[in-house]
């Protein structure tokens, strides 16, 4: 089906629901017409906008790696009005999807080397897209030694927990690190910020290109980590989360100085982070 507008989005319908947390979600959706997904084309990193008819759109990012089939996932937080809607939906029922938006991951630069993936919270919502198709069969081989590192607030705050404690640690060259802030009745794992955990674990900045994406106040503590132990500005890789709308460069919404997040981001390295104006 030809889209006469890119601000039009495509009919999909929900086909599975996860809870991950009391607050987040991750739906499967299918476009409706099967041909629609064949040009989708998204790569890790990148976000949609979904929308609930009637309602209105939210920026949210693809979780799923497009290695995994002909599906999207998304995590959605029940923040407001919309997700809190989105969250009240049930398999079977219909969004809107339009996207592919913004730049991704520079996974081909990324060849070659070790990743270090440091996320927390609902944020390693996008950095799963990019672990999982690092960790597919057909890419495996490009890439060396995969470690995770994820903590959230509580265990029950631990989002894709099946991937974290069963898909992830069996694949071969591979190590996930949990972690949660307090320690809790029945978790034997680590307790500690985010962090404190990169600093212990103490990963070396040799051949390895770090990606981070995680509330401001764990990114900016974990920056001063990645720093003393060494790493550059152009081994660190994060995303940027603005208020967006169109997704498509028009409405000015998203920008930071010369750039705008939905076309030029939301991937940026730490060095091209440092070129922005200074609250970034
Ligand atoms: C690049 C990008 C990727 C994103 N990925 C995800 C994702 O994978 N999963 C997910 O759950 N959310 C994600 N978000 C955030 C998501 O877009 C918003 O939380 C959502 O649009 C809120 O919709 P709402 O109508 O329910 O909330 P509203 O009723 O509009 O807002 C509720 C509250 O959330 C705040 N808020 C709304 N939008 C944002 C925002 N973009 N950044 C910070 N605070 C905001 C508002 O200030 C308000 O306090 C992403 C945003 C961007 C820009
Ligand atoms: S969201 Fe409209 S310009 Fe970026």
């Amino acid at each position: 089906m030809h889209n006469p507008s890119p601000l039009i989005p495509y009919p999909a319908t929900i086909t599975k629901i996860v809870d991950e947390t009391g607050d987040v979600k991750t739906f499967t959706v299918e476009f409706d017409d099967p041909e629609v997904m064949e040009r989708f084309g998204n790569k890790p990193g990148q976000v949609a906008e979904l929308s609930v008819f009637g309602e209105g759109e939210a920026t949210i990012s693809i979780t799923s790696s497009p290695t995994r089939g002909k599906f999207l996932e998304f995590s959605v937080r029940r923040v407001g009005r919309l997700t809190s809607v989105l969250h009240q939906m049930e398999v079977g029922q219909k969004i809107g999807v339009r996207g592919p938006y913004g730049n991704w991951f520079p996974y081909e630069m990324m060849k070659g080397k070790d990743l270090f993936f440091i996320g927390g919270g609902i944020a390693l919502a996008p950095l799963r897209s990019l672990i999982d198709f690092v960790l597919s069969e057909q890419y495996r081989k490009d890439y060396g030694k995969v470690e995770i590192l994820y903590g959230a607030r509580s265990y029950n705050d631990l989002c894709f927990k099946s991937d974290l404690f069963e898909r992830w640690p069996k694949c071969p060259n591979t190590k996930v690190y949990t972690t949660i802030d307090r320690p809790e009745e029945g978790w034997t794992g680590h307790v500690g910020f985010v962090p404190n955990y990169v600093e212990e674990v103490n990963p070396s900045p040799e051949n390895k290109i770090a990606i981070i994406c995680g509330p401001p106040i764990m990114i900016k503590f974990t920056l001063a980590v990645m720093e003393k132990l060494g790493f550059s500005d152009e081994q660190i890789i994060t995303t940027l989360e603005m208020k967006m709308k169109c997704c498509i460069g028009k409405c000015g919404r998203c920008n930071i100085g010369s750039k705008f997040v939905c076309v030029d981001g939301p991937v940026f390295s730490l060095a091209q982070l440092k070129q922005l104006p200074p609250e970034f």
